[in-house]
């Protein structure tokens, strides 16, 4: 692991959030296009291990994939590790020692401060366990041991709160890592804990109505949130409010927009409400996002008969008129419903069939207009099945991971201690069902069962 220290390589590691084949293969890609990488080792669904030349040092800035980059300092197989003790200090001792002692430091430093740091005067360890091989050691004792060790070795000084460095430990069956977070996404894209529409077709409903800065983005039954997160990972200079007449959802959207990392994201709230009363002024939403109920989880196919009009003529009240458009998702069965409910008064741009799982659905971009064949577009009865969304190109759906990992805000040094951080915004928790205040994101609050020398935690640790 150790390189001569003049070939400026080292060892990376970087974290994507959800995507599937199609994103590790844009990762693939991405690595040697831009790093001239040309082995990468995928660990799981969101970890890869690749070694490339620091030099020039702005290339990693253009990575569009990574949520994290770390410089790795150590990564050992976990079978290859001596046993552990059976006490679980004299382990986690054992552990610290390896990782002070074993480490590629020096180059790890190097790159470290190669993406604009000075000196390391005080640090941090975060750890985190997992797994069954080292079941009987804490994440708070490995971040203190190897707090101690590292403190003895280099003689820098532990301070929890306002550090210059972060040492990330991940002990599990696979690997000891020792790494030193460099980049990351100012608004990381995560596995959200409450599932709900498909995320990359959440994202491409997004961008088919390509919110501006600016707008308001409605979604009037948004379930636990997902349209509303996926677009606002994008396009965070717009303004998203979710509505659902059902508290339970409304929980689970706000707890999944907790996820999302506190820095610059855009505006979100959630309240209560129903779609086909909406509590929103004529001509005041830009754009709304909406994945209507099937009638399976939600209401039953017949009950669509009703409210589908019902809340259609309420898109259309809110929506501006000429600017104002509309994604709509619902399944094959409820298409006829659909297109009836928007007969005479919507445009449908494109109607593109989208599969979700098994079961195929149809994805409308349609706009409102003030009578029928009064503006581009067609109306809903003639509009082409299987036709791309405006955006697309021929690869269609595979590309759709690519796609969005360019468009995401670019990589930005870690921000760690308060050092860093003071001087950035701090967002507002708000969940009112006017449109949102701006700016802030509902609930955020720190994640994950990281360890930090046994203190606050606001780091997450190495995804996975
Ligand atoms: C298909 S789900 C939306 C799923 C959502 N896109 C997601 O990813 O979780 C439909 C949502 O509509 C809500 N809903 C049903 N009837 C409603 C109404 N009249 N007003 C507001 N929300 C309604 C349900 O509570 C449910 O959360």
């Amino acid at each position: 692991m150790e390189h001569d220290l003049d070939d400026g390589r080292q060892d990376f590691l970087l974290t994507i959030g959800p995507g599937g084949p199609a994103m590790h293969r844009f990762v693939q890609e991405e690595l040697q296009a831009t790093l001239d990488v040309e082995h990468v080792e995928r660990f799981g669904q969101a970890r890869f291990f690749f070694s490339a030349s620091i030099h020039p040092i702005e290339r990693f800035f253009r990575l569009r994939s990574p949520e994290k980059l770390y410089a790795v300092v150590l990564r050992q197989n976990a079978l290859e590790l001596p046993p552990w003790p059976d006490e679980r200090e004299a382990a986690e001792e054992q552990l610290a020692r390896q990782v002070a002692s074993r480490g590629a430091w020096t180059d790890a430093l190097r790159a470290w401060q190669r993406f604009g740091r000075e000196g390391v005067q005080s640090f941090r360890v975060t750890a985190k366990r997992a797994g069954k091989l080292a079941a009987h050691l804490s994440s708070n004792g490995i971040a203190e041991f190897v707090g101690e060790a590292l403190a003895e070795a280099m003689g820098w000084t532990v301070d929890l709160h306002d550090y210059d460095l972060e040492v990330m430990i991940h002990l599990n069956d696979e690997h000891l890592i020792a790494c030193l977070p460099l980049l990351e996404r100012s608004c990381q894209q995560a596995q959200l804990p409450f599932p709900g529409l498909s995320q990359p077709v959440a994202w491409a409903m997004a961008r088919t109505v390509e919110p501006s800065p600016g707008d308001l983005v409605l979604d009037p039954m948004c379930g636990s949130g997902i349209l509303l997160l996926e677009a606002a990972q994008c396009w965070p200079g717009a303004f998203y409010l979710g509505l659902d007449d059902d508290p339970k959802q409304l929980e689970r959207s706000r707890k999944n927009s907790a996820v999302l990392e506190a820095a610059p994201c855009a505006s979100l709230s959630f309240g209560r409400s129903d779609a086909r009363r909406l509590p929103l002024k004529s001509s005041s939403v830009d754009a709304v996002l909406c994945d209507l109920p099937f009638g399976k989880q939600y209401g039953s196919e017949e009950d669509n008969l009703a409210l589908y009009p019902a809340v259609l003529a309420e898109f259309w009240r809110v929506l501006r008129l000429g600017t104002g458009r509309a994604a709509l998702l619902t399944n094959q069965a409820n298409s006829k419903t659909l297109i009836q409910a928007m007969a005479g008064r919507w445009h449908v741009e494109c109607q593109r069939k989208v599969l979700l799982g098994n079961m195929e659905a149809l994805l409308f971009l349609a706009t409102p207009v003030e009578t029928d064949g009064a503006s581009s577009g067609y109306p809903a009865k003639h509009a082409k099945q299987g036709c791309r969304l405006p955006w697309e190109d021929a690869t269609g759906r595979r590309q759709w991971s690519a796609m969005k990992a360019t468009l995401r805000p670019p990589l930005r040094l870690v921000t760690g201690g308060k050092k860093c951080r003071r001087g950035l915004p701090r967002r507002r928790a708000t969940a009112a069902v006017a449109p949102p205040p701006r700016p802030g994101l509902s609930g955020r609050h720190p994640t994950g069962p990281a360890a930090s020398s046994g203190v606050p935690r606001d780091t997450p640790p190495v995804a996975g």
